[in-house]
C-alpha cells in the first residue's frame, strides 16, 4: 500500500565513536557478578559461537561495585572488561544507579521513594530512590565518576549506558519541593498557575506555592492540570538525573557515545521524544505485552517509534526477550522462530543491532524465569540455536534506515492527559496510535512541535492536547497539498488539558471543516454507510454529532443517536474519523484515503 524508501546510513561519529562494532551490534545484558569466575570463560566461548560482539555490563551492580559507602571494588569489572576485549567483544558500560544498595537506604532514608498514598518504599527490589533527593544524586555522581575514572581508557569500552529504564515516580518531600520549583519556573505567578489548572473549580485556588502538593491520594478526582504537570515534572526531574551523569561522562570520554535505555509503557512518565535529543543514540527495550500476531504489530510500532525518536537516524534495540517475557502477574512465551522475526523487524526499521535481556538466565532473584540466551538448561537448547543462527544472519545484513511518506503523530503529553482524571471516556491512547499504525502497515512517527514537511500524509490519532502552534503546522500541511487524517478525541484540549471552546475538535475545526457538538460513547456497534468502502463498515466505541462547515460526509451513521449524520468527513485533503473502525475497515479506509489523495 505504501511505498517505502530505504536509505543506507552513513554513521556519524557521535554514534560510532571509539568502539561500536562496524556492522550490526549483537549481544545483550551480561551480569557476570551473578556468577563465579569459572563460568565467565564458558560465557566467552559461547558468545564467540553466537557471534556476539557487544554486551552491556554493570547495570545493576552497584552493591558489587561499592559494597560499603567508602569501599569500591572495581577489579572484578576490570577482569570482565579485559576478558571481553581479549575475545573481541565490546562493552556497553552501565552506571548502576537504578538500584541503590541497601547501605544507601539505611544511610539516607529520606532518599527512598514515596508513593501517592504516602507510603515510603524500602530497598529490596530496584528503583528505590527519589530522583530529586540530594543524597541520591550525590551518590549517583560518585559511583558514575568512579567508573569513569577507572575505565575511561579501557579498550573494551564501546558505549556508556547511564542507569536503566528511567521511569521512577516519587511523592516525597524532596519531590514535592522540586515540583514547586518546577512550577514556579513554568508559571512564574500563582495567578498563571491557578488559571492553567482552573483551580476555581472545587475551590482549589492556591495562595502560596508551599500549598501545592504532588497529586497524592485525595478524596475524589484530582485536578487534571496538576496531574499532567506532575508527569511533565517527573520527566524533567529524571532527565536532570540522567544529564548530570552524561555530562560527567562526556567530559572524560567525548569520543564514546552515551545513552540510556528507553522503556515504554503507561506507567512511564518520560517524554522520550524530548529525551532523545540528549542521548548519542536512541536505545530502546522492547517487550511486547502479548504473544502471537499482536506481538508482531507491537514490535513493528516500537521499531517505527524508536526511529521517530531517533529522528531518522539509526537507533539500537538494547533489550529484547529471547523467549519468556514478564508482564504484570504472568509471563508469556515467544513462539519458536519469533526471536528472529522480531529481531529482524527491528533491524529493518533502523536498529543498529539486536541485544537481548539477558545473556545467562539467573538461578535466583526476581527474574530467574525471565528468558535468556543461555538458559537454565544450558546452551544445548532451541533458543541458543536460534540465537546462533540469527548471529550468522546478522553478519551479512547491511544496516539501513527506512523512510516513509506517511507519518503518525505521537504525543507523550496527550497520552498522559488521557490517563488523567475526569475524561469523557476511558480511552487507551497507545491502542489508538497502534491501531492507526497497523492500518497503515508502516509509517514514520513524528512529534508535536516539529515540522511535517517531509510527509505526504500525516495521521493524527486521539491527539487530545493540541496547542495553537502545532495546529498551525497541521493546517499549513494541508494548505501545501498534504493529506491529514484526524481521529476522534483530537484537538479537544489545550496544553493545560483545558477544553477548547466553540465545539470540538478545537483548533482543528477550520482545517477539518466541521464542528462537533456532542460526544456519545457507543454501547453497541453502529453500521456506517460508507460508499467508498466495498463492504459495510461498523463504527464502534465512540461517536460524535458532527456539523459540516465546508467538509463533505464520506460516511454516515446508519443507526444510533446520529442516524443520517456524518461519521467520516473530508474537507479537501483533511479527513476526520469520529468513530472507531475495526482493523480491516481501518486499513481499507487508510488505503482509500492514501489512494484518493495520490
Ligand atoms: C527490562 C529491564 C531489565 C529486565 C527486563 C525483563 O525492562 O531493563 O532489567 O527487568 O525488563 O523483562
Amino acid at each position: 500500500m505504501l511505498t517505502q524508501q530505504t536509505v543506507n546510513v552513513a554513521y556519524d561519529r557521535a554514534i560510532d565513536g571509539r568502539g561500536l562494532p562496524a556492522g550490526l551490534c549483537y549481544g545483550g545484558d551480561y551480569n557476570p557478578e551473578q556468577w563465579p569466575e569459572s563460568v565467565w570463560q564458558e560465557d566467552m566461548a559461547l558468545m564467540r559461537t553466537a557471534g556476539v560482539n557487544l554486551v552491556t555490563v554493570g547495570v545493576f551492580a552497584w552493591s558489587s561495585l561499592q559494597p560499603r559507602p567508602d569501599v569500591f571494588e572495581l577489579d572484578w569489572l576490570a577482569r570482565v572488561l579485559d576478558l571481553l576485549h581479549a575475545h573481541g567483544i565490546g562493552a556497553v558500560l552501565a552506571t548502576p544507579t537504578a538500584s541503590p544498595p541497601p547501605w544507601f537506604s539505611r544511610l539516607h532514608p529520606d532518599a527512598l521513594p514515596m508513593t501517592a498514598d504516602g507510603v515510603r518504599l524500602i530497598h529490596g527490589s530496584r528503583d528505590t530512590y527519589c530522583p530529586s533527593a540530594p543524597a541520591y544524586l550525590a551518590a549517583a555522581r560518585t559511583i558514575c565518576a568512579t567508573l569513569v575514572a577507572r575505565f575511561r581508557d579501557h579498550p573494551a569500552l564501546a558505549m556508556w549506558h547511564v542507569h536503566n529504564e528511567y521511569g521512577a515516580v516519587c511523592h516525597c518531600p524532596h519531590s514535592t519541593a522540586a515540583f514547586r520549583t518546577w512550577l514556579r519556573d513554568r508559571y512564574r505567578t500563582l495567578d498563571a498557575l491557578n488559571d492553567a489548572w482552573t483551580t476555581a473549580f472545587w475551590g482549589q485556588g492556591y495562595g502560596d506555592w508551599d500549598e501545592i502538593e504532588t497529586p497524592r491520594a485525595t478524596r475524589y478526582l484530582a485536578n487534571p492540570g496538576q496531574d499532567l504537570d506532575f508527569r511533565r515534572f517527573c520527566s524533567d526531574a529524571l532527565l536532570a538525573a540522567y544529564v548530570q551523569q552524561r555530562d560527567l561522562i562526556r567530559a572524560a570520554t567525548p569520543d564514546v557515545p552515551v545513552t540510556t535505555n528507553f522503556v515504554f509503557g503507561p506507567w512511564v512518565p518520560v517524554d522520550h521524544a524530548r529525551w532523545a535529543k540528549e542521548v548519542d543514540i536512541v536505545a530502546i527495550d522492547d517487550y511486547p505485552s502479548e504473544a502471537g500476531p499482536g506481538a508482531d504489530d507491537q514490535t513493528a510500532f516500537a521499531g517505527d517509534l524508536a526511529r521517530g525518536w531517533a529522528r531518522g537516524r539509526p537507533w539500537l534495540l538494547m533489550e529484547s526477550a529471547p523467549n519468556l517475557i514478564h508482564t504484570p502477574g504472568r509471563m508469556h512465551a515467544k513462539e519458536p522462530g519469533r526471536l528472529a522475526v522480531h529481531s529482524l523487524a527491528h533491524v529493518a526499521r533502523g536498529s543498529r543491532g539486536v541485544m537481548f535481556f539477558q545473556w545467562r538466565q539467573p538461578r535466583g532473584g526476581a527474574e530467574r524465569f525471565h528468558s535468556a540466551v543461555v538458559t537454565h538448561a544450558g546452551a544445548d537448547t532451541r533458543v541458543f540455536r536460534e540465537v546462533v543462527a540469527l548471529g550468522e544472519r546478522l553478519r551479512t545484513t547491511v544496516p539501513a534506515v527506512p523512510r516513509h511518506p506517511t507519518a503518525i503523530v505521537f504525543d507523550a503529553h496527550s497520552w498522559w492527559a488521557l490517563q488523567g482524571p475526569g475524561l469523557p471516556t476511558a480511552v487507551d491512547y497507545l491502542a489508538e496510535v497502534r491501531a492507526a499504525h497497523k492500518a497503515l502497515g508502516a509509517a514514520d512517527v513524528v512529534f508535536p512541535g516539529e515540522p511535517v514537511d517531509a510527509y505526504r500524509t500525516v495521521v493524527v490519532p486521539a491527539l487530545f492536547l493540541l496547542d495553537d502552534a502545532y495546529a498551525e503546522v497541521l493546517r499549513r500541511h494541508v494548505l501545501r497539498g498534504g493529506t491529514l487524517v484526524v481521529s476522534y478525541l483530537s484537538g479537544v484540549c489545550d496544553a493545560y488539558a483545558r477544553v477548547r471552546l466553540g465545539g470540538y475538535p478545537g483548533a482543528l475545526r477550520d482545517v477539518l471543516g466541521i464542528r462537533v457538538e456532542e460526544f456519545q460513547p457507543l454501547a453497541a456497534p453502529v453500521e456506517l454507510g460508507f460508499p467508498a468502502a466495498a463492504v459495510p463498515e461498523t463504527g464502534m466505541f465512540w461517536s460524535e454529532r458532527i456539523h459540516l462547515r465546508g467538509a463533505v460526509a464520506e460516511a454516515t451513521y446508519l443507526g444510533g443517536s446520529w442516524k443520517g449524520l456524518p461519521a467520516i468527513t473530508r474537507h479537501g485533503r483533511a479527513w476526520y474519523l469520529s468513530t472507531r473502525l475495526g482493523p480491516e475497515a481501518y486499513a481499507r479506509t487508510m488505503a482509500h484515503i492514501v489512494n484518493t489523495e495520490r
